[in-house]
């Protein structure tokens, strides 16, 4: 059995019940399935607005989904589980803190904010090169450097499945080169399984082991591909041949460009 088993996954929207008894209920996903293994890196590729989050969501516990299964070592996911980390799109840390006071926040609520916790807290912050901003406050800190304390605070707990939503897409294509290559670096360390969602085709396929692709909504699996590169991986891997041939199929299956065969065959 593997370790993540989602499986025909449907989540329908009741806008009537927030009042908008106008509108048809919006069916975000439709029958979504795909597997992982324990260590993988996967990423969830799709256009905007397809269900991607609220897949993650699902899969991660926050919300409820409507019909279909998600397993994770091969327990149910009804609830929010204190083993899974979560980065969102925006780094949303609290403005009344500092660097490690955020960071150490999942501790306090699990009660575990010990003195190996706080020596964890100091490790990741050195691993991401923020040692010198422990007592710093978000504001006084760089979109990539917010982003890196949100990474770290998702960490401290050592969540066995890290749950990613587009983490990086709002920062500028160099920061968001440095922080894939640290994800790759504490993935490595951590052995965390990670779910990393998306919508760069090439971030997708530097990142992963493997990339499902997802329809327009309601996004259901359309590809899956195994990404056949090794790690650790620089970016020099861009420049590949496999590297391309990836982002071509990820291109096709996402329909941004024709398959190959047929290009050819209208030239
Ligand atoms: N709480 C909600 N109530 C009603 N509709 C919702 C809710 N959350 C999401 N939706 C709808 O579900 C659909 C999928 O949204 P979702 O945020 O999952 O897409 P996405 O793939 O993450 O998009 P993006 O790439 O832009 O972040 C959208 O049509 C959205 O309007
Ligand atoms: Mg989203």
């Amino acid at each position: 059995m593997a370790f993540g088993v989602i499986k025909n996954v449907r989540k329908v929207f009741q806008l009537e019940e927030i009042g908008w008894s106008a509108l048809e209920p919006i069916v975000a996903l439709d029958d979504a399935s795909f597997r992982f293994e324990e260590g993988e890196l996967v990423a969830l590729l799709g256009p905007s607005g397809c269900g991607k989050t609220t897949l993650l969501r699902i899969i991660g516990g926050l919300i409820a989904k409507t019909a279909g299964s998600v397993a994770i070592d091969g327990r149910e996911v009804t609830k929010p589980m204190g083993d899974y980390g979560f980065v969102f799109q925006t780094p949303s840390l609290m403005p009344w803190r500092n660097v490690l006071d955020n960071v150490l926040f999942p501790m306090e609520i699990l009660r575990k904010n010990d003195a190996a916790a706080r020596r964890h807290a100091h490790e990741l912050l050195e691993l991401v090169g923020l040692s010198g901003f422990l007592s710093a406050r978000p504001h006084q800190l760089s979109g990539g450097m917010q982003q890196r304390v949100a990474l770290c605070r998702a960490l401290v707990h050592r969540p066995r499945l890290l749950l990613m939503d587009e983490p990086f897409g709002a920062l500028d294509e160099l920061t968001r080169m440095d922080m894939n290559d640290l994800l790759l670096r504490i993935r490595h360390e951590t052995k965390a399984s990670v779910l990393f969602v998306t919508h760069s085709i090439s971030e997708a396929v530097y990142l992963s082991d493997k990339v499902v692709v997802f329809s327009k909504r309601p996004a259901r699996v359309v590809k899956e591909i195994t990404i056949p590169l090794s790690y650790p991986r620089s970016q020099n891997v861009r420049f590949t041949t496999a590297f391309t041939t990836a982002e071509r199929i990820a291109s096709e299956a996402l329909g941004v460009v024709a398959p190959a065969a047929e290009e050819a065959s209208a030239q």
